[in-house]
């Protein structure tokens, strides 16, 4: 594996005795390695000896101007390319699920952009505590990993789940965290979620999509290094880790979000569900029933929005941009229809019919179409499983270039 950048936070818990071996196993494995530590930490392992194992100075002070004047703490954070917090306290999985910054790890936690991940430690009943799942939930919705805790006796005499994992472990879960850093530079722009089109103050035209597929696409590509814009449509979704979210609930603000970003993109994926029609007049007022007879009829006139993807398939030059299709019937041969009527790169394919893939769920069975009528079919997957192949193919297409 080629050599990467790794920041060892270290919390002050009994197990932080084992980040001088932790230091040492990433070293090995030929990666450049610092520390920082919480103030508490350092009543458990020593700066000095991190600093032996590491080749590098320890930070601990958020406000120390001469440790600043080396690094600053936003250097370091934007310095790491993976960040390890080694042990993590129930204290501090707390202030990180919240967004404390009050020393200079927590800080960096929150000002960097790469991934983390975390390796707990604590007593068994706090690592229980609802408190603590809860705080748990957050990051993991927030796509930070963990690994561990194991079971087994514990420093405070208990026995259970709270034990730090052994360093060589969280190496290698270091190491899967690393993965070749395949897109980086490429300014990737997605697109998820449904419009909602309004009809008056409270009513709108929408559909069915979730967003999940959309965010699994932007998440991927934070994953593989890629700077990801993610322009979301209807969703309560989390922003995954990494990424600059724009909100938008109508198709034309989309559009105008996907121009704005377009021509700093490199490569593109339409994954929304846009609304394909909008109300013609919209009120904003509530629309009253009152002057309505029972069982009347009423008329929604609707225009056709501008397609987005059509739009910037156009102009897309040396841009790469993958559409998507929500087909309920003849699926491939309506696909194929909509890459050539589209112009795109390529085609990600749903049977919307199938009730196990698709719309709300977490799995999704696609087929990716090409424009020289090459059709691959893929069995169902979780959606993070459809984004990891599709980013493996237009890497490819892209190489190929
Ligand atoms: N799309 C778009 N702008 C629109 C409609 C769709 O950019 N106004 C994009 C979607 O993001 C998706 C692709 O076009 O990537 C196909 O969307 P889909 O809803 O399957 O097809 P439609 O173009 O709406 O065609 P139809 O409704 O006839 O299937």
């Amino acid at each position: 594996m080629e050599p990467r950048r790794i920041l060892l936070a270290i919390s002050g818990g009994i197990a932080a005795y084992k980040a001088p071996e932790l230091v040492r196993t990433l070293r090995r494995a030929g990666h450049e390695v610092r520390c920082m530590l919480t103030p508490e930490a350092e009543r458990f392992v020593s700066g000095l000896s991190l600093q032996a194992v590491s080749g590098e100075s320890v930070r601990r002070d958020l406000f120390d101007a001469g440790e600043e004047g080396e690094i600053d703490h936003i250097g370091l954070a934007d310095w790491a390319e993976l960040v390890v917090v080694a042990p993590a306290t129930a204290n501090l999985l707390a202030k990180m699920a919240h967004g404390l910054a009050d020393d200079l790890v927590t800080a960096v936690l929150l000002a960097t952009r790469a991934p983390i991940l975390v390796a707990p430690a604590m007593n068994v009943n706090m690592w229980s505590h609802p408190a603590t799942q809860a705080n748990l939930e957050i990051l993991r919705a927030r796509g930070i990993s963990r690994i561990g805790p194991d079971a087994g006796e514990l420093a405070c005499g208990w026995e259970g789940l709270g034990r730090m994992s052994d360093p060589a472990v969280i190496a290698e879960a270091a190491a899967n965290q690393l993965v070749p850093s395949s897109l980086a530079g490429p300014r990737v722009l997605v697109t998820a979620g449904g419009t909602a089109e309004p009809i008056d103050a409270v009513r709108s035209v929408t559909n069915r999509s979730s967003g999940k597929m959309g965010f699994a696409i932007a998440a991927e590509a934070a994953h593989r290094g890629a700077q990801v814009t993610l322009v979301a449509g209807i969703t309560g979704l989390p922003t995954p880790h990494g990424v600059d979210r724009i909100d938008v609930s109508t198709a034309l603000q989309m559009r105008d979000a996907v121009l704005a970003s377009f021509d700093d993109s490199t490569i593109v994926v339409k994954a929304a569900a846009v609304a394909d029609f909008r109300p013609v007049n919209t009120s904003d007022r509530k629309i009253k029933k009152e002057q309505m007879a029972e069982g009347e009829s009423m008329t929604l006139e609707l225009v056709q929005n501008p397609d987005i993807l059509q739009e910037i398939s156009a102009k897309k030059g040396e841009r790469t941009v993958v559409g998507f299709a929500a087909e309920s019937h003849e699926v491939v041969a309506a696909a194929q229809r909509k890459l050539a009527r589209k112009g795109c790169d390529l085609i990600v394919a749903n049977d919307i019919s199938r009730t196990d893939a698709g719309f709300e769920v977490d799995e999704n069975a696609v087929l990716f179409v090409w424009p020289n009528g090459e059709v691959e079919e893929l069995p169902l997957l979780p959606k993070a499983g459809v984004a990891a192949q599709l980013f493996d193919r237009i890497e490819k297409l892209r190489e190929g270039r």
